[in-house]
């Protein structure tokens, strides 16, 4: 057999393919989810507090998700860099308040925690690590503050509807960006305020204007429940 050396489009499309590949594994921007307790609560399903406690009466963190401008998303990107506590130790305390769980059942955050960064995390370990990413997340809610934007235009968690045109302008109108509301159904199936999407460069530092809004929508009315 003739002996043949590599020729120059094989290389090429060698080196095409390391680039597809490695591109696949990049995202383009974050959602940056946030929760309203006591919409997670009030629904058929309930939920649990957690072992800590119950959280304060505020949003609280659901994750932090890298996403493609088309609107797919990358998950479960390394299994050779799962959950691991110790890492995180020192911002355990902020965790407990900001990003809590609600699941039953009631348990200390740590199972919460590793499925999001295990499934979604790892996504986007090209820029940050388990500590910067957790801290990240904390740092948005933090910069976020929904609770007092939505107060100061006088929408309270109080149980009464309020326009989901208004929550959405009010939050535009502080952030700079526009969000996106997600709705669940309490107990007697009325819609209300559940979460909270903001877009998030992909440095996970800055609101931007998403890319691609998920597709959903809520009633023109919907409830803020007490928690
Ligand atoms: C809610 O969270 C924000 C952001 O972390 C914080 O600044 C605010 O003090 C909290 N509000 C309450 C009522 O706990």
């Amino acid at each position: 057999m003739k002996s043949k050396t590599f020729s120059f489009p094989f290389i090429s499309l060698l080196l095409l393919l390391f680039v597809v590949l490695s591109a696949a594994k990049s995202y383009d921007f974050f959602y940056f989810v946030q929760q309203w307790p006591g919409s997670y609560c009030d629904t058929r399903r309930g939920c649990c507090y957690p072992t800590t406690g119950k959280p304060e009466a505020n949003f609280t963190i659901h994750g932090l998700w890298p996403n493609y401008d088309n609107g797919k998303y990358p998950h479960d990107c390394d299994y050779e860099n799962l959950y691991d506590a110790t890492k995180i130790e020192d911002l355990l305390p902020e965790m407990q308040t900001k990003w809590p769980t609600l699941a039953c059942p009631s348990a200390d955050g740590n199972k919460f925690w590793a499925h999001e960064w295990n499934k979604h995390g790892t996504c986007s370990e090209s820029i940050l690590n388990q500590y910067s990413y957790f801290q990240a997340g904390l740092d948005l809610q933090t910069k976020a503050n929904i609770l007092s934007i939505l107060e100061d235009a006088d929408i309270r968690p109080d149980g009464a509807l309020y326009s989901t045109e208004h929550i959405t302008e009010v939050i535009k109108e502080a952030l700079g960006v526009l969000p996106s509301i997600e709705c669940n159904r309490d107990e007697s199936r009325n819609p209300q305020l559940f979460q909270i999407y903001l877009c998030v460069d992909k440095l996970g530092k800055d609101f931007i204007d998403c890319p691609f809004y998920p597709k959903r929508k809520c009633s023109p009315e919907i409830e803020f429940p007490a928690f």
